[in-house]
């Protein structure tokens, strides 16, 4: 390893199993010399598995709800309590559509579903960054990252709602990005990762043959949850200053393609 976060302090939202994306991002930052708390919903703090990721990395486990602002206050105060000091690195993984989990169409949803989704999806990324920003509690030059997924800028009608969560994550960041910049020399930027086979992504309608078909499209296949931990490492490190109000595509190539070879093979001899 490279010791790229060597004395660095964060903070881990969504961790839930060892699929989930954070929790390789914890295991990279914990190998590259990081010392961080782990968060998450304390319903997931149940039906998980993060206290064996806590042991593993040294990490201490704090729950919060991330729609809520006490729970965020809580966190961040004690995360500076037990680390020591302000923090460097801040990662956001957290999705959740109600109207997905319970079936319900993009054309015809329950509108309190849409409110708690977009809240826990989008909305949690500002609370998070409003209390970090207020308080002070960002180190000059720290990085806040959260993930998203290209169904922000392209219709994959099986997102959901989702789609729009994530069009006003991405967005929360460059509008957020700006003030933390200017004033705090804080970065922030998204991730738009591959789909990835986790507990939130199977939640998706037809995931497998999701996967497979931008599997095909990819030139570099699909990126895998540890790839992405790599590349958010390097957006946590000192390597990536002056990267900030982007969302940055970590997918293979998927985004800028029209048309594969692989794909076309389904619709013809292309010979
Ligand atoms: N899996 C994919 O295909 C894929 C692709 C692109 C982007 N993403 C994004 O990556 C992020 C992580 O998802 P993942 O795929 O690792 O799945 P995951 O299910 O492991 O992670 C989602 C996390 O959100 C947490 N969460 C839900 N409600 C919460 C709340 N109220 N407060 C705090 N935490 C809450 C869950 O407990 C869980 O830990 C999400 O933003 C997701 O949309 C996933």
């Amino acid at each position: 390893m490279y010791n790229l976060l060597k004395g660095k302090k964060g903070i881990i939202f969504g961790a839930l199993n060892e699929d989930s994306i954070a929790w390789k991002v914890a295991e990279r930052a914990h190998e590259e010399g990081a010392i961080f708390t782990l968060t998450n919903a304390p319903i997931a703090l149940r039906m998980g598995t993060i206290n064996e990721l806590a042991k593993k990395t040294g990490a201490t486990v704090i729950p919060a709800d991330a729609t809520s602002m006490d729970d965020i206050t809580n966190l961040i105060d004690q995360s500076m309590e037990i680390l020591g000091g302000k923090i460097d690195f801040v990662l956001h993984s957290i999705g959740m559509s109600v109207n997905v989990r319970k079936g319900k169409h993009y054309t015809d949803p329950n509108y309190d579903f849409t409110t708690k989704g977009w809240d826990i999806s989008a909305v949690s990324f500002h609370k998070v960054m409003n209390v970090l920003y207020n308080k002070k509690a960002m180190n000059e030059w720290g990085s806040v990252v959260a993930l998203t997924y290209m169904a922000a800028q392209r219709v994959f009608p099986d997102y959901n709602d989702m789609a729009d969560n994530k069009a006003y994550l991405e967005s929360i960041a460059r509008s957020f990005g700006y003030f933390f910049g200017r004033d705090h020399k804080v970065r922030v930027n998204t991730i738009s990762q591959s789909p990835t086979m986790t507990t939130a992504g199977s939640g998706v309608k037809g995931f497998d043959a999701f996967i497979n078909y931008a599997e095909e499209m990819s030139p570099l296949g699909n990126a895998s949850a540890i790839e992405c931990a790599d590349y958010t490492i390097s957006l946590f490190s000192d390597l990536t200053k002056k990267v900030t109000l982007q969302n940055l595509f970590h997918d293979g190539g998927f985004s800028n393609m029209g048309i594969s070879t692989k794909v076309m093979r389904n619709f013809g001899d292309t010979e």
